[in-house]
């Protein structure tokens, strides 16, 4: 059986982090794209601009590897969803779940906000989010607003289909509090707003 482990980004590990986020959005995402949207997205993923953004605690990464390789992300501030992706040959297997469950039970939201790519619709769906707008595009960016409410923890993570560990304390990330980024970008008028970003 599969040993998936799930933690909180070591630092080490982010250019490793991103180079998979970077061949997974290639692959489902960006063949939704135009041009612009996808150095919009490249810009946002720009390893400087996430380290800034970890560093100063404006957005928290969890992943999950197996045999020391890292397949899975879920990047986030607070309530709102701005990264997640999976490998490919892993999809399906409860993996974006287990890392929608750490996030939820880090940062014990009321509700989780999204904008999902058009590829991930229906999988926020079966994560329980609902769509809360039409479709926007946003610097060459389409996303579909989503949100769903939180009663706690999801029980069916990728442990239901392999086994796994958990380790939530490898970095000491503070909880985000009172940032000025706090509120979901997705009403409103989002004419230069980055839709995944705070
Ligand atoms: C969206 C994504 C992160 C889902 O990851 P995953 O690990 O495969 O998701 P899970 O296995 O935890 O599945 C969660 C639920 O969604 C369902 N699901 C997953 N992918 C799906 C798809 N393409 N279509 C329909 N349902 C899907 C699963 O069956 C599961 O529902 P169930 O438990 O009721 O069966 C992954 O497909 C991905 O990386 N996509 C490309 C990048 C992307 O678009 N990211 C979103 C950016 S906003």
């Amino acid at each position: 059986m599969e040993q998936y482990t799930f933690s909180v980004l070591k630092q080490e590990r982010l250019g490793e982090t991103l180079a998979l986020i970077h061949t997974v959005f290639l692959e489902y995402e960006a063949p939704d794209y135009s041009d612009e949207g996808i150095q919009e997205f490249m810009r946002f993923i720009e390893i400087n601009a996430i380290k800034k953004m970890l560093a100063e605690n404006v957005m928290r990464i969890w992943t999950c590897e197996i045999d020391g390789r890292i397949i899975g992300a879920l990047g986030a501030r607070r309530d709102h969803i701005n990264l997640l992706f999976v490998n490919g040959k892993y999809h399906r297997k409860g993996i974006a779940r287990q890392l929608l469950n750490m996030m939820i039970e880090y940062f014990s939201p009321i509700a989780v906000t999204v904008n999902s790519s058009p590829y991930a619709v229906e999988a926020y769906r079966r994560l329980g989010f609902v769509d809360t707008d039409t479709e926007q595009i946003v610097n060459g960016l389409r996303f579909i607003p989503m949100k769903r409410r939180t009663k706690g923890q999801d029980k069916r993570g990728a442990g239901q289909k392999g086994t796994y560990l958990v380790s939530e304390s490898l970095l000491p990330f503070a909880p985000i509090l009172n940032h000025p980024f706090a509120e979901p970008c997705h009403t409103g008028n989002l004419t230069n707003r980055y839709p995944f970003a705070p």
